[in-house]
């Protein structure tokens, strides 16, 4: 039975790649999971320096879900490269950097160090933070912006780039597709959705930054609907992620067009998460009959919309 998935060039082991943000480093796992289950995962976001980020309180759980304002705390990214990618490589699993900037050109030269360092398989570019004053959802709001900034990082490095598209637009396609004119090996479909808790006694938002960004499986059907119009407006591949709790989540985003999936908030409720859905997708796949993951990608059965593949030819 095949699990093993092909996304902007990269060979990922299986479908199941840990969310930026929502992981650590990578390394702050290693006596909990064996990395080397996971197809892969994708570091923290990481700007040129350290930044602490926004004042607590940081995190407010919801119903069936998150609101967080963390800012984008880190390590910077030569920290990153000098202190924790040595350690981290020395897994079995593909390793992304999520990269950050305050303008284009921070983005950019992230880009550039990376793209020197041994290891890194590829470059998700986060133009979707929605709790950063200054780039973040900023550029990925915009499409121009959102071309300029891909387009800059595709220029400064060879590793696949892998835009994260942010799910506070209008129309998800306009953006899908000016990532790829501006050269993306693939999408990540999508980052938090912006929210807003009230704390009624003081009438503040529980938050100290004010808004944040809602995740988990209350957020999942507005990600795979969004994950299904991105994969039918573009010809790269998509990291469905939002929500993913279960095989069957996993299975919404894959049939929906997502050639692999990226798993957040569990990653804090069940550590476990990974080996559960691996073994739910084997079932699934030997059910039906099926012997590849890939089978079942972009399969769904849309009433009166012609399928995938078909529409992409
Ligand atoms: C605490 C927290 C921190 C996050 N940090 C980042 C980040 O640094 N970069 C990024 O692109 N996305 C970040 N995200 C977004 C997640 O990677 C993911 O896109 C989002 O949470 C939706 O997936 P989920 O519902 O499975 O959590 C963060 C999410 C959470 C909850």
């Amino acid at each position: 039975m095949n699990l093993a998935v092909e996304v902007a060039g990269i060979r990922f082991k299986n479908p199941l790649v840990a969310a930026s943000g929502t992981f650590g480093y990578g390394i702050e796992y290693e006596g909990i999971l064996d990395l080397a289950s996971l197809g892969g995962i994708v570091s923290k976001g990481l700007y040129l320096e350290a930044r602490d980020g926004c004042p607590t309180p940081r995190i407010v759980e919801t119903p069936s879900g998150l609101l967080n304002a963390i800012g984008l705390q880190g390590i910077g990214v030569r920290n990153f490269v000098r202190d924790v990618l040595p350690r981290l490589a020395r897994h079995d699993t593909k390793i992304l950097v999520n990269v950050c900037g305050d303008t284009v050109e921070e983005y950019a030269e992230v880009a550039r160090i990376l793209d020197a360092a041994p290891g890194v398989s590829g470059l998700e570019v986060n133009i979707s933070c929605p709790n950063v004053k200054k780039g973040g959802m900023a550029f990925g709001g915009d499409p121009r912006m959102t071309f300029e900034v891909v387009s800059a990082v595709r220029r400064a490095t060879k590793l696949p780039v892998i835009p994260k598209l942010s799910p506070n637009v209008g129309d998800i396609t306009v953006f899908a597709r000016a990532c790829e004119e501006a050269g993306a090996n693939a999408l990540s479909c999508v980052n938090t959705l912006l929210g807003l808790v009230v704390d009624v006694e003081s009438r503040k938002p529980r938050l100290a930054f004010g808004t944040g960004g809602l995740s988990g499986p209350a957020i999942r059907p507005i990600a795979v609907r969004m994950t299904w119009q991105a994969a039918r407006s573009v010809q790269i591949p998509i990291f469905g992620i939002g929500g993913i709790a279960s095989a069957s989540d996993a299975l919404e985003f894959l049939i929906a067009g997502a050639q692999a999936v990226q798993i957040g908030t569990s990653n804090f409720v069940d550590p476990g998460v990974y080996e559960r859905i691996l073994s739910g997708l084997r079932d699934h796949l030997a059910r039906h009959g099926l012997t590849d993951i890939n089978q079942l990608v972009g399969t769904l059965q849309y009433p009166g919309d012609a399928p995938r593949g078909e529409a992409r030819e």
